[in-house]
């Protein structure tokens, strides 16, 4: 390991910079830093509605409500038909919301440098700091800081914030409404890395080594110009110290000045899908002895190459983007989404063999990236869904000329250290793409993201490519450094074409499906309303999806594909719907079938699931399509014991190796060549049993079981333990389940939850787009069978006794203990 050539002070400052910082007291761990990111979520007033006098200091915010952040008060609302945001919001109410906290500062940070930073206000909001007003921010999605220093006083001081999203419809899906990600209060001295003040590259990738190019800005808003030394030091994940670069730093009063560096680093730990490794970058500022400031900046080393031969190369390794889009809400707990629930939605994706993700179609809240990083998920970041021209009539085209350049570019400078983005998209389906200025406008955008990091590729999501009237234009796709293709199967022969007409008339374009048809799932089987026949309706969107993977699976140029949608998201709906089905997963974080045929083709662990559920009272003997999605070589089917005979799957299918109907693996025949498996059963009660098995042998079974009548609830938690921190939820789902403990999947009985102790219920589902009940009752009526609740820790340790009830069913109940662990992201609470 290298050791640097600190100062000896600057030495024992990166020992303890080995430990991590939630390892310490909160007393301990404020001694030792420089600068603080402190959590400001805690204890803010809230008013819904407008009083143009609560900006002032004076203001009696005493009837308010006391609330933490992030905090979203659209899902706390009723679904109304006519709600003024209409289906594209999924119907909540949206209006205009008041913020107020008071703060006192500790001496400790007398004379520092004190700003605040929103991750995410949706959307115009304006602040005001003691009277001061600090200005206004149309943009929902983007985070942005206000210096707070000059106005800050001695004794309370008063932070108030106007929310505006009464103007509607401003949004296709559902925004929410409030500040509804964190915010931070950044502590510094004058003289200081700004706030997303480092970038940081790799220009020179290998197995040997890396190099690690930073860039960092500095400034100094101090009175006089500052002489410093600047020692950017790099660590692995275990807290070693692996490299650093020193450079001296002269930076004006008032002023700012950039800072590059470039840094060896032997063998480095490279970040891939696989193997996330990931590095910290401290750049620590110091005037002699003493260091001024301390700012980490999450890196990652690796090597993108995208080329119109072979997509895409992570490392030097060609991969296909198995991607999905994502909006930002989190199901019942709206846009203010705690990060366990993307934690389990991400595990859950990266299990489906999903690896690449698009923000579709706006900045995603911080920690998401930071989740993509740890876990090994390619990004593609969008930054818009219009731009001068409008969707709805109140979207960001009103707000586009004159705020494009500011928001891009705080994205860039926020997101551009993240090694999970390896791709920028400059929009969504921009109806600007089919018009002259629409060339213009990708040209100004380009030379933005091109100024600001040079080392990421620029697409956009277009959707009418091809189009017969009105499609986008040609110069429009030239322009981008890779044509994104929105649904490249949707015109003409390009339905069993897809991009090979363009590959061969622009043999040089390179090509992404930006979004792409998924395999859209019914939310709940039906034989149809007829019972005299059978009208299944979840054979429909299998063809479409089936063969554009097997288009995109053998064609290398095809970087890869982002199906639309991973989850299903609240908004873009039509009443009695209040958001949409298109996802692999619902609401309640519950994988749909869909969910199993995209892990079948994207991943090599046997995988075998059986479709739909088998109990169909009243039509015994009708024949009912049975299906399978695997990615075994044989299964067979089984029903009440009896053999319904085997089948075969092989994609791709195989030709002839060494000779003559002779093949390299043990050839599968007689297949269709479909991704699906399916068997005619004459319906009877009982078990229907799937074994399947590769290369002859068994590997995985799936069995599904009639099942009798609702008696019992059944609690599956994904924690029994909880950071008593007011921030961790518990997600708990219930099952309706018969004497022997199968899932009941009609059940709908309406089950009531209890939760006592040291926590409280935050949002409750079923995973079912079409039931209006409100997220925040403590009751919902069981969909297939199921209900999910989320449970947010108090800030005590302690136990919350989670119970449910349904009228004639056993209850059932669980503990779940909360327990004090310092979080690692430290409270303003704790600054002394
Ligand atoms: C796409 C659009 C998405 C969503 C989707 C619904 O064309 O880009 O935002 O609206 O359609 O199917």
């Amino acid at each position: 390991m290298k050791r640097s050539v600190l100062t000896s002070l600057l030495f024992i400052a990166a020992l303890f910079l080995q430990l991590p910082a939630h390892a310490l007291s909160p007393a301990a761990r404020q001694k030792k830093m420089s600068r603080y990111h402190l959590l400001m979520d805690r204890d803010w007033k809230f008013f819904l509605g407008d009083d143009k006098n609560a900006s002032s200091m004076s203001y009696n915010d005493a009837a308010w409500s006391l609330l933490d952040l992030p905090h979203d008060w659209s899902i706390e609302g009723e679904f109304k038909k006519d709600a003024p945001t209409g289906g594209g919001g999924g119907y909540l109410p949206t209006g205009i919301g008041w913020y107020r906290k008071q703060f006192t500062l500790p001496i400790s940070v007398k004379n520092k440098q004190i700003s605040i930073q929103f991750d995410g206000v949706y959307m115009n909001s304006e602040v005001w700091i003691n009277n001061h007003y600090l200005g206004k921010r149309p943009n929902g999605y983007i985070s942005f800081v206000y210096d707070l220093t000059p106005y800050l006083i001695p004794g309370k001081n008063t932070i108030a914030v106007r929310v505006d999203n009464s103007v509607q419809p401003n949004s296709r899906w559902y925004s929410g409404s409030g500040i509804y990600r964190h915010v931070w209060l950044n502590i510094t001295q004058a003289l200081h890395v700004a706030q997303w003040g480092t970038y940081i590259t790799t220009p020179k990738v290998s197995a040997d080594s890396a190099t690690v190019s930073v860039k960092t800005m500095i400034e100094n808003n101090g009175q006089a110009t500052s002489k410093a030394i600047l020692t950017s030091v790099i660590y692995d994940e275990n807290g070693h110290e692996m490299a650093s670069a020193k450079i001296p730093v002269l930076v004006n009063a008032k002023a700012s000045n950039e800072f590059s560096q470039q840094i060896r680093l032997a063998s480095p730990a490279l970040w891939s899908v696989d193997e996330p490794h990931l590095y910290t970058m401290h750049s620590v500022i110091t005037s002699g002895n003493k260091i001024i400031d301390d700012y980490e900046s999450t890196f990652g080393i690796r090597q993108l190459e995208y080329n119109n031969t072979d997509g895409f190369l992570l490392n030097g390794k060609r991969i296909k983007m198995n991607g999905v889009c994502l909006h930002h809400d989190g199901g019942c707990v709206g846009a203010a989404v705690p990060i366990k629930i993307w934690e389990e939605r991400l595990k859950l994706l990266k299990n489906m063999g999903c690896n690449a993700i698009r923000t579709s179609h706006n900045p995603v809240a911080p920690e998401v990236l930071d989740l993509c990083d740890k876990m090994g998920f390619l990004v593609m970041d969008e930054a818009f869904d219009v731009w001068e021209t409008g969707k709805v009539d109140n979207d960001y085209h009103l707000y586009f000329d004159q705020w494009y350049q500011a928001d891009l570019t705080a994205q860039l400078h926020r997101d551009r250290n993240h090694p999970s983005v390896v791709l920028w998209s400059a929009g969504n389906e921009i109806p600007d793409q089919t018009k002259d200025k629409g060339v213009q406008l990708i040209k100004d955008l380009l030379a933005i993201y091109h100024r600001e990091d040079p080392t990421r590729p620029v697409t956009t999501a277009n959707d009418d490519i091809a189009a017969d009237s009105n499609s986008t234009k040609l110069d429009f796709m030239q322009a981008e450094d890779i044509v994104g293709y929105n649904y490249a199967d949707r015109w003409h022969e390009r339905r069993e074409l897809y991009y090979s007409i363009d590959h061969e008339a622009h043999p040089d374009w390179k090509m992404i499906g930006t979004e792409s048809e998924s395999l859209r799932n019914a939310s709940a089987y039906s034989l149809g309303a007829d019972s005299s026949k059978v009208r299944a309706n979840y054979l429909g969107g299998l063809v479409r999806a089936e063969l554009l993977w097997k288009f995109v699976a053998v064609h290398n140029y095809v970087i890869g594909d982002f199906m639309w949608t991973g989850i299903d998201y609240l908004g873009e709906a039509r009443w009695p719907g209040k958001g949409s089905s298109s996802g692999e997963i619902d609401m309640t974080n519950l994988p749909k079938d869909g969910y199993y045929f995209y892990q079948s083709q994207w991943t090599s662990k046997p995988v075998l699931h059986l479709l739909p559920h088998w109990n169909w009272k009243g039509r015994e003997g009708q024949i009912i399509p049975v299906l399978a999605f695997t990615n075994c070589d044989t299964v067979e089917l089984f029903v009440n014991g009896k053999s319904y005979g085997i089948k075969v799957q092989e994609f791709p299918r195989q030709g002839n190796a060494y000779a003559w109907n002779k093949y390299a693996s043990p050839p599968v025949n007689l297949t269709t060549a479909d991704l699906h498996l399916t068997w005619d059963v004459a319906y009877e009660p009982g078990i229907i049993k799937a074994v399947g098995r590769k290369n002859g042998k068994q590997v995985i079974v799936d069995e599904i079981h009639t099942s009798g009548k609702p008696e019992g609830l059944r609690i599956i938690t994904d924690s029994t333990i909880l950071n008593a921190d007011g921030k961790d939820v518990a997600l708990i789902h219930v099952d309706v389940i018969d004497d022997q403990g199968n899932i009941v999947p009609d059940a709908q009985n309406t089950i009531s939850f209890k939760v006592s102790g040291n926590g409280k219920l935050i949002g409750v589902d079923n995973g079912n787009q079409r039931d209006d009940a409100p997220f925040n009752l403590p009751t919902r009526k069981a969909f297939n069978g199921h209900a999910y609740a989320v449970v947010q820790a108090g800030r005590t340790n302690g136990n919350i006794t989670f119970t449910v009830q349904s009228d004639g069913l056993k209850s059932s109940s669980i503990t779940i203990k909360t327990q004090g662990a310092y979080s690692k992201l430290m409270a303003f609470e704790e600054l002394k």
